[in-house]
């Protein structure tokens, strides 16, 4: 709410604010080079994230030293190329058949589903699998993950917020459970990276998943020093957290759009009928197809970004269209407040998938859900097939409306999501006889 009042002031939100006390007023930029000048610069490195690196550590989101990042990236990419996330189809099938299964048990037991906490079920239950290679089965046994991660989160957002909070004895509480959530996080960690070390030094076959990957990161030598231990464990709570939270708060939010608009509802359904039809598994190429779905789901991520915005350091002076830009500063960009500008978008608050209908213009620097340049997310294209599939076949099984009274408020916690944890009453669709 601050960030749009400001940005009335300005047009855009570009906050500059040095990195080292005492701090001057911040300035705010309006002019749309900035973000293109900056973003997507190859050597500015991605930083906002300090207080997150408490929590991230020098794991790819929050590494700060450039050659750091650049050699995780570089080992990382290979699993996240297109050729090994069409291998991860079936993951994808398979997670997502599990919900559909929990949802039809909801659904003839006329039971409300509260589709959030579901949704973080099988994103979380996907992450593991394909990332670790580990079976965690959410939606039929009750696991600790999801509320320590929620804990983490939280406990990052009220860090960023008050740096005081820690000392405050009245919440020696809140701390104590934030730092139980990340310890386990990090003993499951240490606990799956050696079982996998394991396997890799008795020579078997290993998957070149996330976690061999991240492995990789780590020092290559037999003998580990702590840090590159502690540096393995800072890559598996980033991708465990970074892999699984976005992507659920994205389907809610998208769901409780489309509860909204039984018009845009229909459509999509149609297409889904006609890509899919009666099909249990959908393939790569259908993805493709599912081209309205896109659409609605980059919508959705216009109004609702879940990881609303970014920052980047600038090491040295800039100057950009005559602005001159001190080196030291930092810059945070909001893609929440850019995504809800008239400026940009035409009755902004307005849901419309035909905004990013193929033939309609590109936004320009205006739409960054999943940031931009050499810093964004790694992930896009994983979280997009994995949202797609989980959309397609609720779209194809069943009808839903969202339970009344409920509020489509966004909550703020750390990444945003869907306040009410979007409450549907589910019933099956005659799918097959369309
Ligand atoms: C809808 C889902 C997602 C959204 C909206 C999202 C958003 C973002 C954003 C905005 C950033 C940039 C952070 C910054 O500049 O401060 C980022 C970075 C990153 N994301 Fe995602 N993300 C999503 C899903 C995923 C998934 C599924 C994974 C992994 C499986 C992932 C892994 C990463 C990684 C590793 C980075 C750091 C990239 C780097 O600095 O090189 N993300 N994400």
């Amino acid at each position: 709410l601050i960030a749009m009042n400001w940005s009335a002031l300005v047009h855009h939100i570009f906050i500059l604010f040095p990195l080292l006390p005492p701090p001057p007023p911040p300035l705010f930029l309006k002019q749309i080079t900035i973000i293109s000048d900056i973003i997507s610069h190859s050597t500015i490195i991605l930083n906002g994230l300090h207080c997150c690196i408490l929590f991230f550590g020098n794991g790819l989101v929050t590494a700060r030293d450039h050659e750091q990042w650049y050699k995780q990236r570089r080992i990382m990419d290979p699993a996240f190329s297109s050729l090994y996330l069409r291998g991860l189809m079936g993951t994808f099938n398979e997670r997502a058949e599990k919900l559909m299964d929990k949802l039809a048990e909801l659904a003839d037991n006329k039971t409300e589903a509260n589709m959030l906490h579901l949704l973080n079920c099988v994103t979380l239950d996907v992450i593991s699998k394909v990332a670790f290679g580990v079976d965690l089965d959410l939606l039929k046994n009750s696991s600790p993950f999801p509320k320590a991660i929620e804990t983490c989160l939280k406990g990052m957002v009220t860090y960023v917020r008050d740096v005081f909070f820690e000392f405050n004895p009245k919440n020696r509480r809140n701390v104590n459970e934030v730092r139980e959530a990340c310890r386990l996080l990090r003993t499951t960690g240490a606990k799956w990276i050696s079982e996998r070390k394991t396997t890799m030094q008795n020579g078997d076959e290993v998957p070149k998943d996330i976690l061999t990957q991240i492995i990789k990161t780590a020092s290559q030598e037999e003998n580990m020093t702590e840090e590159d231990e502690e540096f393995m464990l800072d890559n598996f709570v980033t991708f465990f957290i970074a892999g699984q939270e976005t992507t659920a708060n994205q389907l809610g939010f998208c769901i409780m759009a489309l509860g909204r608009h039984p018009e845009i509802l229909e459509k999509a359904k149609k297409e889904v009928d006609d890509v899919i039809g009666m099909k249990r598994d959908i393939s790569y190429d259908d993805l493709g197809e599912l081209v309205y779905l896109s659409q609605v789901l980059k919508e959705t991520l216009r109004i609702y970004p879940p990881a609303p915005g970014t920052s980047r350091d600038v090491a040295e002076d800039m100057v950009i269209d005559d602005i001159h830009i001190p080196g030291g500063f930092s810059v945070v960009f909001n893609s929440y407040v850019s995504g809800r500008l008239e400026r940009f978008f035409k009755d902004p608050l307005r849901f419309d998938p035909e905004r990013f209908h193929p033939d309609a213009p590109k936004p320009y620097y205006c739409y960054y859900p999943f940031a931009l340049g050499p810093r964004s997310c790694l992930g896009q294209n994983f979280a997009q097939m994995e949202a797609k599939v989980v959309m397609a076949k609720l779209l194809q099984r069943f009808d839903f409306t969202l339970v009344p009274g409920q509020t489509f408020d966004i909550l703020d916690a750390g990444t945003l999501r869907p306040k009410s944890g979007v409450l549907c009453t589910l019933s099956h669709r005659d799918y097959k006889n369309k």
